[in-house]
Order: structure tokens, then C-alpha cells, then sequence
């Protein structure tokens, strides 16, 4: 049991409770941030007097050696250390002797916590948005691709009007564009150092926190140390993030689900990211599109943990927040998983543009417009929706699509039909005549798809590190 306390006590610590309190298990995942932070504050220490040259040069050094040593897999990461911190620390005197036990100087574990895992976070974020970016990437593709591949839009999963797949994908580049709006934000908010606030009061030692803080690429220290020490907010604003692109997915995994079905084949999956049946041979299973959906719960279950945990605490630094850790690290991999996957998915799936185009023209997706065919000839909506019911329940009962009718046909049940109606309900005019912004009409989508290039060309990464991002692109 190596531990950075003890003095005061006469027993030794219970087994159990030792191995109940201890965090090495998973806090082992910041040992890089855990360096680098103790790197930070001791040449701060020593561009303050507060350690000499010598010294601070020697733990500098060390300590890039431990961080090396567990890098190559020299130095193996045990349970034999409390935490993250005492074995970094314990290393260190180790190698150094006395000079190493000054490490800890002006500093608690308090914050040395609160530090390490707000850079962990940080740098989780940049990597969620590059992931998120991927997939922007590929959707854009799509909608280059397909300003031209009709296919049914729907609301209550009932054919509603014709569309393209290039809107189709275009919706779901809104919401990723603004998952990563929403990452960028995190960041910036977060973008502040809590190194120096002790355990709670801040310390009698002269250190300079602005220092700290841009050796570590921070904006500034954060303004208060209590607070500094006990906020948790950015870990319930990051997993709220990853709870929304998890929805994300999920929904758009359920359409992938839906449009892979024997009943639909709008798409096939490819084989490399399908799975097959034990028994059944003729199987082609969409897996990762189920388990993708499925890991949602799981992100969602993280965010609600650390709500939990977070509510009863008084402040300021209190046991409880070592439990922000387990399911945030679980949720981030989780979500990295999920958009490393469905990226490669989307991207190797197949539409079948003859089906989706089919489907689209038998579903009555141009009713809609047979009816403005009407009010546009003198006849009232309300009118031109009654007869065009008619038309569809007559379609109905012979299993054709309204074009399918003779012109004959359609003027007897209202003689203001004339041959332009075949025209004026062509899929084609019905998708390419809606114009107005964020509709599917090719020249609307076109202009979409200049906006998002320009904005996929931008170095978002370096304007939230300098904090000047600013959400959404325009037209
Ligand atoms: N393992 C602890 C955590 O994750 C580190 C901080 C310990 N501080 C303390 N006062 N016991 O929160």
C-alpha cells in the first residue's frame, strides 16, 4: 500500500477500505496529463524561486523519463499506489530522493485532479469533433452525390412528400454540425486552469497561476478556488454532448435499419460491417446499426451518474467526484467507437436509387402537389384536397400510382386536369420545384452544400483554442 499520507494515523488502513477508496484502476488513463500538469507547476515553482534551477531542472527531467518509461512499457502502472498521483509522485522520490519530495509544494491532489482531468476531457473533445468531422465529411459526399436520387420523405413513417437523399443526409449534417458547435462551446468554457487552487483556499506560496495556465494552452486560471476544485460542470456538459450525438446516431441507425429491411432495400450494407446468423444462412444482419442504437443507453446512463453524484455535494472538494471518472472515460470510448464505426458504415453502404425512386412515386408523394396542380387552376384547397382523396382511394383500389391514370381517368373525376398535370407531378418537379432555403429542390441544395464545404474548410480546432469560434454557417 504506497500512499502520499499517513502521519496521523496509528493503524494501518482496512484492506477493504483501501481498496475501495483507491482510484489507480482508472485514473492510470491520465498518467500523460498527470505529468504534464506536475511539469507545469514545477517550472512555475522554479521561475518563481520557490524551487532552484537544479531542481526544478532534475524533476522536469525525471518526470519526462516516468512518462517515457510508462509510454515504451518499462515502468508498469500498479496497484500496489493509491492513485495516479502517488505512483507519479512515489516514482519520482524514487529516482530523486529528497529533491523529488518537493514536487507537491503550493499544491493538493485537489487540484492536481481537477487539472488532470480537465486536460483528459479537453483533448477527448478535440478528438470526439475530428470524428464528428469524419463523418460530416462523408455525409457532404452524399449530398454531392445525390442532389438527383429521388426518395420518399416521411412523418409518422408514412410516405409524406418526395425528396432527395442528398436532403436526406443534408438533415443529419445539421444536427453533427451542431453536435460540434456544441463540442466547441464545451471547450471554450472549460478552456480555464484550476492548478494553484490547493485543496480549497488557494496557498500561501507566491505561484503564478497565469503562468501554469499558459504553459498548459488555457485561456486563464479559473477565478475561484473553491470552486476550481469542486466543478464538475464541463464533465456534465461534455457527456450531455455525447448524449446528444449518441441520439443522433441512433436515430440515424434506425433509418439504416429500416432501409436495409427485406421490405424496404433502399440500401445493403456492406459485408465488412454486416454480421450473419448462427442458424439461418440466408442472414445478413445490420449489427453494428443495432449496437450503435443500443450504446446510447449507455452514454445516457453516464450523464445521469454525474448528475446524480453532483447534486448533494456541499462544496467544496468531497469523495464523491472521484466517481466522475469510470463512466465518463466508458462514454467517451463508447462514443468514439460508435462514429469511428457508422462513419465506415455510411460510407461503404450501397442506396439502390431504382427502389428508392419506386417507392417515392407509389407512395401518392406527389398528392400534395396534384392538389396545388388544381388551386393553381381556380379550384380552392379545400376543394382540390377532396378530389385528389378521391383520386388516391380510386389508385388504391387498382394498385397504380396517380400518374399511372389516363388523362380520361382523371378528368372524369375532375375535368380541370389537362395533360401538363403528368408534368406538374413528375417526381422531378415535385422535388425540384420546392426553392425556398433548406428545401430539397436541386438549386436550394446546391446552395446548402456551398455553405457546408466553406464550413467543413475551417479550422475550427484552432479557433476554439484561441477562443474566438463562433457557432453555425450561414448562406
Ligand atoms: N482520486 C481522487 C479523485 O479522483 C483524487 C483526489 C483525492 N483528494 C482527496 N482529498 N482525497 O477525486
Amino acid at each position: 500500500m504506497a500512499q502520499l499520507w499517513g502521519g496521523r494515523f496509528t493503524k494501518e488502513t482496512d484492506k477493504l477500505v483501501y481498496n475501495f477508496n483507491a482510484s489507480i484502476s482508472f485514473d492510470k488513463k491520465f498518467y500523460k496529463q498527470d505529468i504534464e500538469g506536475s511539469i507545469a507547476h514545477v517550472r512555475m515553482l522554479g521561475k518563481q524561486g520557490i524551487l532552484t534551477e537544479e531542481e526544478m531542472q532534475a524533476i522536469v527531467k525525471t518526470l519526462e523519463e516516468i512518462c517515457c518509461d510508462v509510454d515504451e512499457g518499462r515502468l508498469a502502472i500498479t496497484d500496489e499506489y493509491e492513485d495516479i498521483h502517488s505512483f507519479v509522485e512515489a516514482n519520482l522520490i524514487d529516482r530523486l530522493g529528497d529533491t523529488g519530495k518537493k514536487l507537491h509544494t503550493g499544491r493538493s491532489r485537489n487540484d492536481q485532479v481537477a487539472l488532470d482531468m480537465r486536460l483528459y476531457t479537453r483533448l477527448e473533445v478535440l478528438y470526439t469533433d475530428a470524428l464528428v468531422k469524419e463523418l460530416l465529411e462523408v455525409l457532404l459526399k452524399l449530398m454531392e452525390e445525390h442532389t438527383e436520387t429521388i426518395m420518399p420523405g416521411f412523418t409518422h413513417l408514412q410516405k409524406a412528400q418526395p425528396i432527395t437523399l442528398a436532403h436526406h443526409m443534408g438533415a443529419y449534417f445539421e444536427m453533427f454540425e451542431r453536435d460540434r458547435s456544441r463540442l466547441h462551446d464545451i471547450y471554450m468554457r472549460m478552456n480555464y486552469c484550476p492548478l494553484g487552487a490547493g485543496a480549497l483556499a488557494g496557498t500561501t506560496y507566491p505561484l503564478d497561476r497565469e503562468y501554469t495556465a499558459e504553459l498548459m494552452g488555457f485561456a486563464g486560471p479559473t477565478l475561484n478556488s473553491m470552486d476550481s476544485v469542486s466543478d464538475r460542470d464541463y464533465v456534465i456538459e461534455f457527456l450531455s454532448a455525447l448524449s446528444t450525438i449518441m441520439m443522433h446516431l441512433s436515430r440515424f441507425c434506425e433509418e439504416v435499419i429500416i432501409w436495409n429491411s427485406n421490405e424496404y432495400q433502399f440500401v445493403e450494407i456492406d459485408d465488412a460491417y454486416s454480421t450473419g446468423s448462427s442458424i439461418m444462412p440466408q442472414k445478413k444482419n445490420p449489427d453494428i446499426a443495432e449496437l450503435v442504437r443500443g450504446k446510447t443507453g449507455r452514454v445516457y446512463g453516464a450523464l445521469m451518474s454525474i448528475l446524480t453524484t453532483m447534486k448533494g455535494i456541499p462544496l467544496a472538494y468531497n469523495k464523491d467526484m472521484q466517481e466522475d471518472k469510470e463512466l465518463t472515460f466508458d462514454a467517451i470510448d463508447t462514443v468514439k467507437g460508435c462514429l469511428a464505426l457508422f462513419t465506415g458504415m455510411i460510407s461503404t453502404m450501397k442506396f439502390d436509387k431504382e427502389r428508392m425512386n419506386a417507392s417515392a412515386r407509389h407512395g401518392f408523394t406527389n398528392a400534395t402537389d396534384a392538389a396545388d396542380y388544381l388551386v393553381n387552376h381556380g379550384v380552392p384547397f379545400r376543394d382540390a384536397h377532396g378530389i385528389v382523396g378521391r383520386i388516391v382511394l380510386y389508385c388504391i383500389e387498382r394498385g397504380i400510382a396517380i400518374d399511372d391514370m389516363s388523362l380520361h381517368e382523371l378528368k372524369e373525376i375532375c375535368p380541370v386536369f389537362e395533360e401538363d398535370i403528368y408534368e406538374a407531378i413528375s417526381m422531378e418537379t415535385c422535388v425540384n420545384k420546392r426553392l425556398t432555403v433548406g428545401a430539397p429542390g436541386k438549386e436550394a441544395m446546391e446552395k446548402v452544400i456551398a455553405v457546408k464545404k466553406e464550413y467543413l474548410e475551417r479550422d475550427w480546432q484552432d479557433e476554439v483554442k484561441k477562443g474566438v469560434a463562433f457557432c453555425g454557417s450561414m448562406l
